[in-house]
């Protein structure tokens, strides 16, 4: 579906002068075909502004509320799915990727579905056991509507069209392979998955509050997570999907990227975070740095409170500098972040999907 925007107009080329040791790849197509999506040192100046605006309010035209082609096997009621026929499913969303996304942000729905993923997970506690992904709560208001989840309607709209072709899978377990799916076909690390997660009713909605608030600084960082069972390792090795996506002001107030390259997962966060001279952004929004250089790149309250605490400066000096332990780190935490509060019955082995291009 061809949707006519203004935005591939608005397109700027940024300054193409080094920035540091960023890697500015260009997002690698997963089936070797060329992408629809300029991204990399293409960022949309006008999109900061406008992208997502224009397809949150446009959602329809982008597909997005659209039933797809209901056809075979899928449809039918497994009693016991096997492996395979989550990589039907891993596939049918990884095809979504780009599906329509042509105008949409930097070309990939990628970023929102690990946004998903993450916010129906990140709602654990672990002192009551209540929250986290097992129940996909956010299907309801008041969840759905609270602060932290503004925009993810685009994400849970992909995922309807891709429950009407497997309604075998709960939610649960849809939003957080879709979360996997995305880091894969993103040049991110394997991430292990296992299903058994089952959906539940509104009275199971976690209370506001839960998710970060990126005003805040790492006290409140620590207060969040460490509330869900991590520490400050894993925080800092979880916070490195800002290479991912950008700030909405639509959405969160935030506005732009947190890298050249927001639809290809690498530690881009963490070299940009130490390399770059950040420094207060002048605009009516909500308080957030962006680099001095280019002015296009931004950094939230809780990604500076990453450099400013000493033992959180720690594992981002190490990951900027060794992209693989990240990637295995990255990949332990987010696996586990996903199966906070599940109670997986005895057995069920992981699961490690194929990419489309394997
Ligand atoms: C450390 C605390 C965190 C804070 C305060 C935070 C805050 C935010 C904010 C304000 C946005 C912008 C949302 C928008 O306007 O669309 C955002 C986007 C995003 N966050 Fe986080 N986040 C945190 C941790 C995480 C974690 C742990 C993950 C995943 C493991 C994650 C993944 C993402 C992704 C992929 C996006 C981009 C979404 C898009 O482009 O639509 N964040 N985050």
């Amino acid at each position: 579906m061809s949707v006519q925007t203004p935005l591939r107009l608005l397109r700027l080329r940024l300054p193409s002068g080094p920035v540091s040791r960023v890697t500015q790849r260009r997002f690698q197509s997963s089936q070797g075909r060329p992408r629809k999506s300029k991204i990399g040192l293409y960022i949309t100046a006008g999109a900061l502004v406008l992208g997502g605006g224009y397809v949150y309010s446009h959602a329809d035209k982008f597909g997005l509320s659209q039933s797809p082609s209901t056809t075979g096997t899928a449809l039918k009621k497994l009693s016991k799915p096997a492996e395979k026929d989550y990589q039907a499913v891993y596939e049918a969303i990884a095809e979504k990727l780009e599906e329509g996304a042509e105008n949409y942000d930097d070309g990939s729905f990628g970023p929102v579905l690990v946004r998903l993923a993450w916010h129906a997970s990140g709602t654990y506690d672990k002192e009551t056991g209540t929250g986290g992904s097992n129940g996909a709560t956010m299907r309801f208001a008041p969840e759905s509507d609270h602060g932290a989840n503004a925009g993810l309607k685009v994400a849970r709209d992909i995922m309807e069209s891709i429950h009407k072709r497997f309604p075998w899978i709960s939610y649960s377990d849809l939003w957080t392979l879709g979360g996997v799916v995305a880091i894969q076909e993103m040049q991110g690390p394997t991430i292990s998955w296992r299903p058994g997660r089952s959906d539940k009713d509104v009275a199971a909605c976690s209370p506001d509050g839960r998710l970060p608030d990126a005003s805040k600084d790492q006290r409140h960082l620590r207060d969040i997570f460490y509330r869900m069972g991590w520490n400050d390792q894993e925080i800092v090795a979880l916070s490195g999907a800002h290479a991912l996506g950008r700030g909405h002001p639509d959405r969160s107030g935030y506005s732009g990227p947190w890298t050249f390259s927001p639809t290809m997962f690498t530690n881009d966060f963490f070299k940009l975070l130490l390399d770059e001279k950040w420094q207060w952004k002048k605009w009516n929004g909500p308080e957030q740095h962006e680099d001095k250089k280019t002015q296009s790149l931004m950094m939230l309250p809780t990604d500076m409170a990453l450099i400013k605490d000493k033992s959180f400066k720690k594992w981002v000096d190490i990951y900027a500098n060794d992209q693989e332990k990240f990637f295995e780190d990255f990949g332990n935490a987010f696996s586990r972040l996903l199966e906070l509060g599940v109670p997986f019955e005895e057995g069920t082995k992981p699961m490690r999907f194929k990419t489309l291009n394997a």
